[in-house]
């Protein structure tokens, strides 16, 4: 089976190799646990191998994210200026809608849209981060459950990208998706979490599911390094 790299050191050694090509993979943690630098990094590394590559965001806008990317020393601009890396900002899907209220939402429409932009860009890699607002509240959890399979499946057998789709776990719970639904239809899951150990707070990651391919169980502590953004360290205990 093929796979992409992530370009996290460590990581692609616990996944044997990277994430299977083609496939749609849940990053999931808590806010400032990692899950942007974590799809960014994973598209940079395609970047730099001369592949194409698409960030679709909601909450942070394009030139944040731009900003934050080049504080860790991580350059997007030459690729934006080629054109082989773009970044979707799709807030304003979500502008003629109170927080709450998505009854001017058409989410079989955002789906359409993302999975013909991929299409149009011949994008090798995808994120979406998070995948949460796409699929706002207002619907029942038997429609979000619908709305999030038909995104992946369409992503999966449509779009030819890889794609990470994050998703934010409210604090100290221990759900791994904000609607307790999303991990059942990604082929992979990788938690991410922040844990107390003799009164610090460490980084941790772990690879729960991938499917079509061996994983190692562990998890492991990891550190967020100018240049080398994720940083796996040891399995801990
Ligand atoms: N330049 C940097 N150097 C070191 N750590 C950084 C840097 N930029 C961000 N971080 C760390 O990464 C965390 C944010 O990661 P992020 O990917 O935005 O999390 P999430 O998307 O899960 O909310 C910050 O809380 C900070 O601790
Ligand atoms: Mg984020």
């Amino acid at each position: 089976m093929e796979k992409l790299k992530t370009g996290i050191e460590g990581l692609d050694t616990l996944l044997y190799g990277g994430i299977p090509k083609g496939r749609a993979c849940l990053i999931a943690g808590e806010p400032g646990t990692g899950k942007t630098l974590f799809s960014l990094q994973f598209l940079l590394e395609g970047l730099q191998e001369g592949q194409r590559a698409i960030y679709i965001t909601i909450d942070e806008k394009p030139e944040h994210l731009i900003s934050d990317a080049l504080a860790l020393g991580w350059d997007l601009r030459p690729y934006l200026e080629s054109g082989t890396f773009q970044i979707l900002d799709v807030t304003g899907y979500f502008s003629t809608s109170d927080i709450g209220d998505n009854e001017g939402i058409n989410v079989t429409q955002i789906i359409k849209d993302i999975v013909e932009f991929v299409q149009k860009n011949k994008a090798d890699r995808l994120a979406i981060d998070p995948i949460a607002p796409l699929v706002f509240t207002g619907h029942g959890t038997s429609q979000v459950v619908a709305y999030i399979r038909r995104l992946i499946f369409m992503l999966e057998s449509e779009a030819s990208c890889t794609t990470l789709l994050t998703s934010y776990v409210p604090v100290g719970s221990e759900k791994i998706s904000h609607h307790g639904i999303e991990e059942f239809a990604a082929s992979g899951i990788i938690l991410l979490r922040l844990t107390q150990m003799n009164q610090k707070y460490i980084r941790t990651i772990r690879v729960r599911k991938m499917r079509g391919t061996r994983i190692d169980l562990s998890e492991y502590s990891f550190e967020i390094l100018p240049q080398r953004g994720l940083v796996l360290r040891q399995p801990v205990s």
